[in-house]
This record gives C-alpha cells, sequence and structure tokens, in this order.
C-alpha cells in the first residue's frame, strides 16, 4: 500500500492508479479519520468487492469538530490502521497534516443549507460544513468513481448526497448498513470511551432502536408512537441523557408523521462526556 502524505502527490499517484486498471468498475474511495474497527473496514471489503481498485484516507479533520468536542483525544492509531487497510486490500492511503489540507487563509467552505441544521447538525453547529468541506476537498484530490460511506451516520449520508446532487459530483455515493458489535451495539472509535459500565448502558440505545422497528410494523402505528416508545426506553436509563430521538425522512431529515413512505429512526445520547449515535432504516410499506 502506498502511503501518500501530500495533495499533489496523491492526485498523481490517484491518476496513475486509474490508468493501471480495467476502468470497467471505477475507482472507489473510503474517507475516514483512522482509529478503524470493523465497520470501517466493511466499506473497503464494499469497494473492493465492487471497484478496480480502492484508495482511503485518514485525517482527522478539525473543522468538523466544535469548541470543547474531542478533536484533540481523538484516537490516532497510524500504524495499526495502516496494517488494517494494506490486509483489506486498500492500494493507495491519503494521510495528509492538517497544513497540508488547509493552507493558511484558506476560507471557503460547502454548506449544504438546511439540512445540515438537522439531526447531529442540529446539536453541533458547524459540524456537517467540517464535513461538506473535507468530503469536497478529498473528492476533487482523489478523483473517485463510488465513495462509501456508513448508513452509521445517516445524517451525514444524507447532506453528503445532497451535496453531490447540488454540485453534481460525479461520484455515486455508497451507503453500507451499520456494522455492530455482538450485542447489537453500533461500532463506533468513541466507543472506546465508555467506561465498562456506560459500554453495559448503551446497549439501550439499539434496543430502542429495535422497539421502535418492531412497533412500526403494528398495524395503526405512526411516527410519533415511535418517538415516545423510544424516548420511554431511553429516559428509563439513569447514565444517558438523551440529545435527540427522531423519526424523519432519510433524504430530508424532516420530521415525519406517516411511516408508510419508509423512515429514518435516530437517537442520539451522550453517557458521561461521550455521544454515541445509532440508526435503523425502516422500508417503505
Ligand atoms: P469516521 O467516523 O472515521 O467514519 C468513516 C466512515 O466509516 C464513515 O462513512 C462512517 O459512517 C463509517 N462508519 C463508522 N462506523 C461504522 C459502522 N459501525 N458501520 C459501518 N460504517 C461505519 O465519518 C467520518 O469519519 C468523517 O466525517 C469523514 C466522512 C471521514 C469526513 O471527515
Amino acid at each position: 500500500m502506498r502511503i501518500c502524505r501530500t495533495i499533489s502527490e496523491m492526485q498523481q499517484a490517484c491518476r496513475e492508479l486509474k490508468r493501471s486498471t480495467a476502468q470497467e468498475r471505477g475507482l472507489g474511495f473510503v474517507p475516514t479519520m483512522g482509529a478503524l474497527h470493523v465497520g470501517h473496514l466493511s466499506l473497503v471489503a464494499a469497494a473492493r468487492a465492487e471497484c478496480d481498485a480502492v484508495v482511503a484516507s485518514i485525517f482527522v479533520n478539525p473543522r468538523q469538530f466544535g469548541v470543547g468536542e474531542d478533536y484533540e483525544i481523538y484516537p490516532r492509531e497510524f500504524e495499526e490502521d495502516c496494517r488494517k487497510l494494506e490486509s483489506a486490500g486498500v492500494e493507495i492511503l491519503f494521510a495528509p497534516t492538517v497544513d497540508e489540507m488547509y493552507r493558511p487563509g484558506a476560507t471557503t467552505f460547502v454548506e449544504v443549507a438546511g439540512i445540515s441544521d438537522r439531526l447531529d447538525g442540529a446539536s453541533r453547529p458547524g459540524h456537517f460544513r467540517g464535513v461538506a468541506t473535507v468530503v469536497v476537498k478529498l473528492f476533487n484530490i482523489v478523483g473517485p468513481d463510488k465513495a462509501y460511506f456508513g448508513q452509521k451516520d445517516a445524517a451525514q449520508v444524507a447532506v453528503l448526497r445532497a451535496m453531490v446532487r447540488d454540485l453534481n459530483f460525479p461520484v455515486e455515493l455508497i451507503a453500507c448498513t451499520t456494522a455492530r458489535e455482538d450485542d447489537g451495539l453500533a461500532m463506533s472509535s468513541r466507543n472506546r470511551y465508555l467506561s465498562a459500565e456506560e459500554r453495559q448502558r448503551a446497549l439501550v440505545l439499539s434496543h430502542a432502536l429495535q422497539a421502535a422497528k418492531s412497533l412500526a410494523k403494528e398495524k395503526g402505528s405512526n411516527a410519533q408512537m415511535l418517538r415516545e416508545a423510544m424516548l420511554q426506553k431511553l429516559t428509563a436509563e439513569p447514565l444517558l441523557r438523551i440529545d435527540y430521538a427522531a423519526v424523519v425522512d432519510a433524504d430530508t431529515l424532516e420530521p415525519i408523521e406517516d411511516l408508510s413512505n419508509g423512515a429514518l429512526v435516530a437517537l442520539a445520547a451522550w453517557f458521561g462526556k461521550t455521544r454515541l449515535i445509532d440508526n435503523v432504516l425502516l422500508e417503505p410499506v
């Protein structure tokens, strides 16, 4: 696996890689912030299965972290991540420094208005502006045909889909299912912040989502009933502070009542200083 540290080196390496492949199934790209787990590697596996070649990035993007968030302590384990990506079959890894990605005085941002203020965007102002900006930069550097993201970050997927559509990026965005621990907890680089007790209690998130999913199958159920069922489970958990328990349209992230066209059921909650998110998609009925 080749590791590129500069933008110009990466642009050239990706151009060469594209030329060297059959160019039938395209170049796949998996952007990450590192501290890789099975969820990240499932995106690489999907890209491997569907593309001629796969490139990845590791960049802890300061612009998507708010003041007082975990940018400084975000886990960084570059050597181990490289080993994982290499054995997963990544051809090129882009791992720039912050100064390389953001030249001093850079003032251009990408703002996906409206949708960026919903769900996680509501509680993390500016977060999706930072995400959209870095993803556009990465797309311009890599030039992928297909880009892989986790459905675990459902609001991120919705924001980036809107961005790709609005700005006519020639990139197909592919959302992959959430990888979970055996007990159902959605895998996250932030799970390691949890104490043993918080880790156990965090199961309430996937349990609340499962309860909502079962309820949705019952005749006559609506979004409000799902929200209430989730809140009932979450409020019973003493160590947890609810951020949101939402039933929304998966594309616009706007609240819905009727479940017949499908829905995104999404949760965010704090366990001490750790904020966790999870969601399930309901199929149209
Ligand atoms: P990061 O949190 O490192 O996640 C990288 C990718 O892995 C994202 O698309 C995320 O949705 C996906 N992912 C995380 N946990 C997952 C799980 N349990 N199952 C499946 N996929 C999972 O998301 C980011 O980085 C950043 O915002 C980024 C897109 C790289 C821009 O900086």
